[in-house]
């Protein structure tokens, strides 16, 4: 028998994992939704899944229960839920900042396996990245199972332990944002120098895609890539010359560790 994937919260992020899972194969009466905003309800039954306004439903048929909502909400849903939550179930949160030891405490209940998970926001168009951690050992097929679900919606790994989720925070699940601006930066530039935006547009993204292919397709590292681009006395070794001048490594360090200890922070302040 398929298994059943339970979402509690139907919003932006659950749209995107059911949209992957259906593009992947699953069929869409295997999966179930809980949320009490019409509108999500309305963007998942577009999508063909049943959805509904309450969690027993889905508490009574899920073998995976995804946690979807706002981590302010998460108090309240595992409250909720709580005394419908059968042993076997596998409770997965994608809530940034809710530790695992928090899901236990509000569900009262020491022996359900907890996974945590910590998306990006490039799953909404199936590209995301996802890195998953459990404070026990998950048995080879629920490894599996659960690390396929991500992958739906793009890639997905296990970290050896939730220590290194406010990390992954730093580099992946705020990442995006750092290449934004990357990328918003280089256009403006490109802008400011006398291209139209629509070709600066298309000049930096088409390079930014090509850049992240090389990087992922090469069998050398992205500082041998660079090297050799760089001709010496030339336009690429100039540019690279003003970015050591204000100590771009520095910079990514400390913004990465300013990302990881804010999100040490936050987690602290969930129970
Ligand atoms: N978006 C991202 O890129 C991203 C990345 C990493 C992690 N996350 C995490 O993913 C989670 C969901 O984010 P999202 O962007 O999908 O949020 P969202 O679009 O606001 O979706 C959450 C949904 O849950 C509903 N909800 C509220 N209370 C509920 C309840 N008691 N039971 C069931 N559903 C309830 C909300 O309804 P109302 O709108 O009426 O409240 C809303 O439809 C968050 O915890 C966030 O930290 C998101």
């Amino acid at each position: 028998m398929n298994q059943h994937i339970g979402f509690i919260g139907g919003g932006n992020m659950a749209q995107a994992i059911i949209t992957g899972l259906l593009k992947s194969g699953r069929v869409a009466s295997d999966i179930l939704v809980s949320d009490p905003n019409p509108e999500s309800r309305k963007a998942i039954r577009a999508l063909g899944v049943t959805a509904f306004n309450h969690h027993e439903p889905v508490m009574a048929q899920a073998d995976f229960i995804i946690l979807a909502v706002k981590p302010q909400m998460m108090d309240a849903v595992l409250t909720a839920i709580a005394p419908s939550l059968h042993k076997s179930q596998i409770i997965i949160s994608i809530a940034a900042g809710i530790t695992i030891r928090g899901i236990r405490r509000w569900l009262n209940e020491p022996n359900n396996t907890v996974v945590r998970v910590m998306p990006n926001t490039p799953a909404l168009i199936g590209e995301g990245m996802s890195a998953l951690a459990s404070d026990t050992t998950l048995d080879d097929e629920t490894q599996i199972a659960v690390q396929r679900i991500f992958e739906s919606c793009g890639q997905a790994l296990w970290v050896p332990s939730e220590d290194a989720i406010d990390t992954v925070t730093a580099v992946s699940g705020s990442g995006p944002a750092y290449f934004f601006l990357m990328i918003e930066n280089l256009i403006n530039t490109g802008i400011r120098l006398g291209l139209s935006p629509d070709v600066a547009h298309k000049l930096v993204v088409q390079t930014a895609k090509g850049a992240a292919q090389m990087v992922e397709f090469s069998d050398v590292g992205p500082d041998v890539l660079r090297q050799r681009v760089t001709s010496p006395g030339g336009t690429t070794e100039a540019a690279l010359a003003v970015f050591h001048e204000g100590d771009f490594a520095d910079l990514i360090d400390r913004a990465l560790i300013a990302a990881r200890d804010r999100a040490g922070e936050l987690s602290k302040d969930a129970p």
